[in-house]
């Protein structure tokens, strides 16, 4: 049997830092607020000049590195993302020409929060079919560039970052399942309502920032995320204490700990990052992934599950060895 697995992990945040204090400065929010609700204290922001690719290749770089793996070996690049450098080339060409990576496929993913889970489920197809032996996978976001900084209802939400794992051919587990889902019946609760062919005024004239009903996103993301847990643990005949991490979608501590109380699981056995980057969008589960392999929580052989929860809706999950 052919497995997919992480052999390596890398991440990278924007060196500036916007505090919850900061934000008190911009909206009538407050510290207290922000805790309660989300969880969040602090998020990275971008420099101007430093684009989503950016963040991509340093969290690449470090992948390569720590799975010892050099531009020649990686024979597949998908990288998810909701906010690419440019319409096009995808950011995964920009990548591959940063890397100096030629001729491999190189693709993006848009599944917005679930993007990382999805790129995944797609590797894993990859490598399991004999069409790639070292895909490198990439979650990178600017969030804060479709951020309305007068809104606050989502502007304390988000941060920027990326994170990247190498996925390679193995004949020991690595990649148990995946699974992945979507519904486009609820556009109106989150979205930016602006795009190429439906309203590219709204583009040009720099207004395409994120539309969402927070309250009833969350009510579905509990709901959503508790059942694709259930559909992931009876398809692999496992009890939930048979998985060593959560390492869920870090939008909300609170959504965190109601799938935490759902699986019967300690908050020592989830990995929470949310606190210190906001809501990453794609680039939040390969960002807590590497934050917790680098500070040794997470060690070889142990059980991984990966929920997430996006626009779209979008939402999927993935169950791994390491
Ligand atoms: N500071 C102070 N008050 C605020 C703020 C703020 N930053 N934002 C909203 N409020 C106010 C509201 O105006 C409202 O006031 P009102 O009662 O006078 O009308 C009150 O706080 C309560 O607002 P709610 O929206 O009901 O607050 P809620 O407890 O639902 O928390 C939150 C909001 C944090 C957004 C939560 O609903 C949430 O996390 N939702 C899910 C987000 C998510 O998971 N998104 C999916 C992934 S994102 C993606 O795919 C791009």
């Amino acid at each position: 049997m052919i497995y997919s697995k992480i052999t390596g992990t890398g991440s990278y945040l924007p060196e500036q830092i916007l505090t919850n204090a900061d934000l008190e400065e911009m909206v009538d929010t407050s510290d207290d607020w922000i805790r309660s609700r989300t969880g969040i204290e602090k998020r990275h922001v971008a420099r101007n000049d430093e684009t989503t690719c950016d963040l991509a290749e340093k969290a690449s770089r470090a992948a390569m590195e720590a799975a010892k793996k050099n531009k020649d070996d990686i024979d597949l690049i998908i990288v998810a993302t909701t906010t690419p450098d440019l319409i096009f080339p995808s950011t995964a060409c920009l990548l591959q020409q940063r890397l100096g990576i030629r001729g491999c496929p190189a693709f993006d993913i848009q599944a917005v929060c679930t993007g990382f889970v999805y790129a995944l489920h797609v590797a894993d197809l990859f490598i399991k079919t004999g069409n790639s032996k070292c895909a490198l996978i990439v979650g990178s976001e600017t969030m804060t560039r479709i951020v309305d900084w007068k809104d606050r209802n989502t502007c304390v939400l988000f941060g920027d970052g990326a994170g990247a794992v190498i996925l390679e051919e193995s004949k020991r587990p690595g990649i148990l399942s995946t699974h992945i889902h979507a519904d486009g019946a609820y556009q109106e609760l989150l979205s930016v309502p602006a795009g190429i062919s439906s309203d590219y005024n709204l583009v040009k004239s720099d207004k395409a920032f994120i539309k969402m009903q927070g309250n009833e996103v969350f009510k579905v993301a509990v709901n959503t995320l508790g059942s694709i847990v259930d559909e992931t643990l009876r398809s692999n005949s496992m009890s939930s204490n048979e998985i060593d991490w959560l390492v869920p979608h870090q939008a909300n501590t609170r959504i965190i700990s109601a799938m935490a109380k759902k699986l019967d699981m300690p908050m020592d056995r989830v990995v929470v990052t949310v606190d210190k980057h906001g809501n990453t969008s794609a680039a939040s589960i390969p960002l807590a992934l590497d934050v917790a392999i680098q500070d040794g929580r997470i060690k070889e052989n142990d059980t991984l599950l990966l929920p997430a929860f996006g626009g779209g809706f979008t939402w999927g999950s993935v169950l791994l060895k390491y």
